[in-house]
């Protein structure tokens, strides 16, 4: 009854997308790991925390007022009362985001928020370490991967509402270094034990929907 469906990937893979379509159709919340994260980032840059000071950075992170809304047709992000789903967004919050995501403490914070929430209810979670640390237990796990040419492609897209040559060359930096940054704590994106593949390079959104759907259904 309380399903727990686990996705994990690279930026642009799709994530957020499948994982959102497929709660929907599930009748599951949403949890996008992602933007604790970018939440936990921005939080600190307002308060002017240097994200080099670890240890200061993670008691900050200890008592954010992090709100999560995980109504998959409209999911939030609160801290304390401001919204701040659009600000996460911002090219300084992606920019700044990897030295959080590395850092230990910060980490077992959140993997413990992200653990109640989905021990609340059934829940779809995505981002980098679902199938891994935060639900290793989950049913259904995912691993949604895509070409690097189509995932700046699609990132283009979403940033620039077109991909041409040059946004898609303005996005390569961003997304490819965070995946570098990634890369440093992300034993996160090989494949786990039982982790399904889905390479969604060369399917539509609905494809891939079904394909999650069909691994549920399995
Ligand atoms: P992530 O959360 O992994 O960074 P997003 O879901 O935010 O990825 O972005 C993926 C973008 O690519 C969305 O705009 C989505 O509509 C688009 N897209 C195109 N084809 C697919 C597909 N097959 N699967 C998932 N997303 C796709
Ligand atoms: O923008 P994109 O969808 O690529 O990234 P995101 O899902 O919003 O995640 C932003 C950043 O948070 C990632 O680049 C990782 O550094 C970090 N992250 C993480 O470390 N662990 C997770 N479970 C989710 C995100």
């Amino acid at each position: 009854a309380d399903l727990v469906v686990a996705i994990d990937g690279p930026s642009g893979s799709g994530k957020s997308s499948v994982a959102r379509r497929v709660a929907q159709v599930l009748q599951l919340r949403y949890l996008d790991t992602g933007a604790m994260y970018r939440a936990v980032t921005w939080w600190l840059l307002e308060q002017g925390v240097e994200l080099t000071d670890t240890e200061r950075a993670a008691e900050l992170t200890a008592r954010i007022p992090l709100r999560m809304g995980t109504d998959p047709q409209r999911p939030t992000v609160h801290v304390g009362d401001v919204d701040v789903a659009g600000p996460i967004r911002e090219s300084r919050i992606s920019a700044a985001v990897s030295a959080v995501a590395t850092n230990l403490g910060i980490r077992r914070e959140l993997v413990a928020r992200q653990q109640a929430i989905a021990a609340e209810r059934g829940v779809v979670v995505e981002g980098r370490d679902i199938t891994t640390v935060v639900a290793p237990d989950a049913p259904v796990r995912v691993l949604l991967t895509a070409s690097e040419e189509t995932r700046l492609s699609r990132r283009a897209n979403e940033l620039h509402g077109e991909s041409t040559e040059s946004t898609v060359e303005a996005t390569r930096d961003e997304v490819l270094r965070r995946d570098a940054d990634d890369s440093t704590v992300a034993r996160f994106l090989d494949a786990a034990e039982g982790v399904d593949v889905v390479d969604s390079s060369h399917m539509t959104l609905d494809e891939t929907v079904r394909a999650v759907l069909d691994l549920v259904e399995k």
